[in-house]
């Protein structure tokens, strides 16, 4: 089994991934939607959420850990892996060797939550690989509310002119390659995709995880065999979360999903 968690319906962006790739393994997905964001918050309260929402996954015990989230995998991750023996993988680090794979100009933008891009979890690790590379950090606050809200049609009017806001000095940047740098993103790539051309580099970090988590089970030679079965946790009303998570994954998955109280842990 695999536990992924995020703040809320981002961390979906890699069970789409995951079950493309790896369709026999079960997946337990807690999604904290009644504390959701956590991108705005502080370090301390991050990292306070990110241990419950461990613990909570561990019941289960999972053979890995994805941490679905670009804020956690930026602020807590350390935390997270002194905290618990099983592997716990993050967003980040896949993401960035993602991006120095596909940057010609060596310009790469990262988009993420303002806890995120403050912390400089992306530069710090792309500037260790690459010194002469430049690194724009943009924090785009309005994007989770937007998703979180089914707000990803590309020409939805407060989409388009959001992605405006933010993209234009990614573009004044200059950058080729473009981290989306928190697991809401990917689910505005046509979005953000029809704004800024065809000729940039679109980097998904719940994709990327998703790849590094196929890689290790393999490395490890824990693929599973059998199984596929999907779980859903929530921390606020479940029937909300089916509803939108049903766009986003594009089945139905109303059954499966089920309250917590993640304070419980
Ligand atoms: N899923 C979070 C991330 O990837 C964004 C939502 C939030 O701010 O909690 O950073």
């Amino acid at each position: 089994m695999l536990g992924v968690f995020d703040s809320g319906l981002g961390g979906l962006s890699s069970v789409r991934k995951l079950t493309e790739i790896l369709p026999r393994e079960d997946i337990v997905y807690f999604g904290d939607t009644g504390r959701v964001p956590y991108g705005t918050r502080g370090r301390e309260t991050i990292i306070r959420y990110a241990l419950q929402d461990l613990r909570f996954l561990e019941r289960f015990s999972p053979k890995a850990i994805i941490v679905a989230c670009g804020t956690v995998s930026s602020v807590a991750l350390d935390a997270l892996r002194q905290a618990t023996e099983v592997p716990v993988i993050g967003v980040v680090e896949p993401a960035v060797r993602a991006a120095l794979a596909a940057s010609r100009e060596r310009k790469i933008a990262v988009l993420g939550t303002p806890a995120t891009i403050r912390s400089g979890s992306y530069a710090a690790k792309l500037k260790a690989a690459d010194p002469a590379l430049s690194v724009l950090g943009q924090a785009c606050p309005l994007f989770v509310p937007l998703v979180e809200n089914g707000h990803i049609d590309p020409a939805d009017p407060i989409t388009k002119e959001t992605v405006k806001r933010y993209l234009e000095p990614v573009l004044a940047f200059g950058a080729d390659t473009i981290i989306l740098g928190c697991t809401h993103y990917p689910f505005l790539k046509r979005a953000i995709g029809e704004y800024v051309g065809e000729g940039i580099r679109l980097i998904d970090a719940g994709t990327e995880s998703a790849l590094e988590t196929k890689r290790i089970l393999e490395e490890k030679d824990m693929l599973s065999q059998a199984g596929g079965e999907r779980r859903f946790y929530v921390s606020d009303s479940p029937q909300g979360f089916a509803e939108t998570a049903r766009v986003f994954l594009d089945r139905e998955i109303g059954e499966a999903v089920k309250y917590v109280d993640i304070e419980k842990y």
